[in-house]
């Protein structure tokens, strides 16, 4: 988490042993110590920026060429050949089209060569079945151990229950264990304030703005790169 040493022993014993006696004066008992101790950990997991992502219940499979995640109630599938019509649909929708806006490159690849390059995958997100949403990695580099992570929920009455962060909090876990990814990446319009405060639950952080780099509903808008960085 941090690029400094680690503290030695003898140091954190002692401030420890410190803080432990300032908090008895303060007339703290024993159950006040273990929520100081735990009031410091939130703290301390809140500013790394780190993997914010707490292990599931799920069950995954473990290649990248055939995996189904199957979470309580979010299922996360493999995309199929015949799932590309409904996500085709799925962009077409005011707030669906962002999965595609926030690209970045000057690309005019559709929809279908993105679904279809092999630097690309692809997954389904279900809920009892039914198609839901989608979600992906592009430009998964393998030496590098990045990938860039897309998400849409594009059915409108799904929005808003939180599947959308179950389902991607799934596929970050599959990228982490299956994939070997050490850091994932996203762009996002600054104006996607629900994507934003999404992304950061999950321990995303904004690392940079890219200034008016998309043509969007006729003028040029701002994009926010965010990543996450697991801790190895
Ligand atoms: C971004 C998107 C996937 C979020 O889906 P969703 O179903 O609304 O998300 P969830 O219900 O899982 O919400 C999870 C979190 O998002 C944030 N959020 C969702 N809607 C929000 C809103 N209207 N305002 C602020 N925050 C919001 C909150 O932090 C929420 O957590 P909370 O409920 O604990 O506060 C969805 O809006 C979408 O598909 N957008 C179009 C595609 C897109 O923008 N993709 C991102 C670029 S690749």
């Amino acid at each position: 988490m941090s690029s400094k040493g680690a503290m030695p022993k003898q140091t954190i014993e002692a401030v420890a042993k410190s803080m432990y006696k300032q908090a008895i004066s303060y007339g703290f008992n024993r159950d006040d110590i273990v929520r100081f101790v735990n009031e410091i950990l939130d703290h301390a997991f809140k500013e790394s920026g780190a993997f914010a992502v707490s292990p599931s219940k799920m069950q995954m499979g473990s290649s990248p060429e055939e995996f189904a995640i199957k979470g309580p109630k979010v299922h996360v599938r493999q995309a199929r050949k015949d799932d590309l019509s409904l996500l085709e649909q799925w962009v077409e929708d005011p707030l669906g089209r962002l999965f595609l806006l926030s690209r970045v490159g000057g690309t005019d690849a559709t929809l279908s060569d993105m679904f279809h390059s092999p630097a690309n995958l692809f997954a389904v997100v279900e809920l009892e079945e039914k198609p839901i949403g989608a979600l992906a990695y592009l430009n998964h580099d393998k030496h590098h151990r990045v990938a860039e992570l897309r998400k849409l929920i594009g059915e409108p009455e799904a929005r808003g229950h939180g599947y959308a962060k179950l389902a991607t909090q799934y596929w970050i876990e599959f990228g982490v264990t299956t994939l070997a990814l050490r850091k994932i990446y996203l762009y996002t319009l600054d104006t996607n304030l629900a994507n934003i405060q999404l992304n950061e639950s999950m321990g995303f952080r904004v690392e940079g703005l890219l200034r008016e780099e998309c043509f969007v509903d006729g003028t040029y808008q701002d994009l926010l790169r965010m990543s996450l960085l697991i801790p190895q």
